[in-house]
């Protein structure tokens, strides 16, 4: 069993009967989607799912898990979900698909959410890997970018994979990619992203996350907010 395996399994023990639970979008999450339809199937789990993203939807219907649209609540109990970043104080970075909107929705809706990652993703800032994925309404773009700039923001918007066209996200925003400088903090950050007119939402996942779990050689440890 890979790392990304075994700490989305010590995930899915949180999860109890008549639950509602949020479904995250990746790699480490789709272990986790797995292992809850294995419990469903296996155990007689009884619970309820909400994806963040149509590929999660997708790889929870094949698997026979009741799922209801996002629309539909105003609340879950847990959410488990992988991240591209995550610092000591349990910042996260994430957003490198397409599906921001729905990942931040469900993390702020969460009584838990708990992130669960191989050591890879641990960084000691925001930023050190990736620039920060800033989704922004497309019309919005150069405006967006011109504010971003003004508070030390670098980059440019994001290409298609075929590289003839811009990204658009499940959304249906444009994604600017871009780099700060590495003495602003995670808050500050935030606090600037959120105030850039245009912006729909950024990677930037701060004060959301209850637990983070990381796998490491074969072992989970659990660090609980
Ligand atoms: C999706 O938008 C991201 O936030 C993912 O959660 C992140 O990329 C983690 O992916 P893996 O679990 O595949 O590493």
């Amino acid at each position: 069993m890979n790392d990304k395996q075994l700490v989305a399994l010590q995930a899915a023990k949180y999860v109890e009967n008549g639950m509602l639970v949020g479904l995250g979008t990746g790699s480490t999450a789709n272990y986790f989607i797995e292992e809850l339809a294995r419990r469903q199937r296996e155990e007689g789990l009884k619970i309820t799912t909400v994806a963040s993203s149509t590929i999660s939807t997708q790889h929870a219907q094949s698997l026979h898990l009741p799922i209801i649209a996002l629309e539909h609540i105003s609340s879950i109990d847990l959410y488990v979900d992988g991240a591209d970043e995550i610092t000591a104080d349990m910042t996260l970075l994430k957003g490198r698909g397409s599906d921001l909107v729905k990942e931040k929705l469900l993390a702020k809706a969460a009584t838990q959410f708990i992130a669960v990652a191989d050591e890879s993703k641990l960084v000691s800032h925001i930023g050190q890997n990736f620039a920060i994925p800033i989704e922004v309404i497309p019309f919005a773009w150069q405006l967006a970018k011109k504010s971003l700039e003004s508070v030390g923001g670098q980059g440019d918007l994001r290409p298609n994979a075929a590289k003839d066209g811009f990204w658009i996200t499940s959304h249906g925003s444009y994604v600017l990619d871009m780099k700060f400088d590495i003495d602003i903090d995670a808050n500050t950050l935030n606090e600037l992203i959120n105030n850039t007119p245009g912006t729909v939402e950024h990677g930037i996942f701060f004060g959301l996350t209850d637990a983070v779990f990381i796998a490491a050689n074969g072992a989970v440890s659990e660090r609980w907010a």
